[in-house]
């Protein structure tokens, strides 16, 4: 029997996951479903239980309901704990087990795709909401020499470093402090490409070969990428393939089988 998954969201309908798990599946030669539900603001709960009782298998969840999922789930991988919100979830005789491959997908964007190691790299993290900490284990993961968050409340993003201290060398502040600071990754995890604004970055923060990352992609140069290439950044880098990261890992956690991304990331840029 094909067995079903689907993302919830709201809006969810320029969600890209159903292509790209559709384009895992028949490239992985798997059995399966996948298709976007709208659950309404105050039903995402009961939109899940339907879904698991009509034999879904598993799930990803977005905005607005990564919270709401990790407070639903009857376990957690120590991934989706430190990150206090749940994108996939594995759905199996009446258990809802919660993961998070936001992060694991950036990294591995970042160092496999990229191909840029970031042991030994200062990495500089704009925003200090659900993204940001989202990302903040898989980055300490792989070593970095420090890094350091960066948000307009900057009490939010010291928290946000006192939470993950045990993890590595990460601290927090203002976008003030970052004058005279030079950077060799920097990550925009705030929301404000969303809405067409550029958080206030001094000069300078960018090192000789810096890579820029947005994690927004799909619209275009962000104002962040566009002051990051006449900052003199060496690269500019969208979010889409961490889209298709976290996907594959997602895919992976449900099937057993790791997707190839590659092609899925040239058919996603092509169309
Ligand atoms: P998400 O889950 O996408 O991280 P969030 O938890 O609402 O969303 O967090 C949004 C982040 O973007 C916050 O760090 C926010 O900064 P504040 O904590 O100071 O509000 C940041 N943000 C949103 N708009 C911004 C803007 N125009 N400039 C700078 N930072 C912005």
């Amino acid at each position: 029997m094909t067995d079903r998954y689907a993302v919830f969201g709201n809006p969810i309908g320029h969600s890209k996951s159903p292509l790209i798990h559709s384009l895992f599946a028949a490239a992985c030669a798997q059995d399966m479903s996948y298709e976007a539900l709208l659950a309404p603001l105050d039903g995402f709960a009961a939109a899940l239980r339907a879904f698991a009782e009509g034999g879904g298998r598993g799930a990803n969840v977005t905005v607005p309901f990564k919270e709401e999922a990790f407070r639903l789930a009857d376990s957690l991988t120590p991934r989706a704990a430190r990150a206090g919100a749940v994108n996939t979830l594995v759905l199996e005789d009446g258990h809802i087990l919660g993961d998070n491959t936001d992060g694991a997908g950036l990294v591995q964007d970042l160092q496999v795709n990229q191909a840029l190691p970031l042991a030994g790299k200062a990495i500089l993290l704009l925003g200090a909401g659900g993204a940001s900490r989202g990302a903040l284990a898989p980055l300490l993961a792989a070593g970095p020499c420090r890094l350091h968050i960066a948000n307009r409340t900057a009490a939010k993003a010291a928290d946000l470093a006192r939470d993950f201290a045990d993890l590595g060398p990460v601290s927090g502040g203002g976008y003030g402090e970052l004058a005279g600071q030079g950077f060799d990754v920097v990550i925009n995890a705030t929301s404000a490409s969303l809405a067409g604004e550029l958080p206030p970055l001094p000069p300078g923060i960018f090192n000789g070969g810096a890579l820029a990352y947005d994690m927004m992609y799909g619209r275009g140069e962000t104002p962040f990428l566009a002051f990051a290439r006449l900052q003199g950044a060496s690269r500019l880098v969208d979010g889409l393939g961490m889209l298709v990261e976290q996907a594959a890992e997602a895919f992976q956690l449900w099937r057993g089988v790791r997707p190839a991304t590659t092609p899925v990331l040239d058919h996603l840029r092509q169309g």
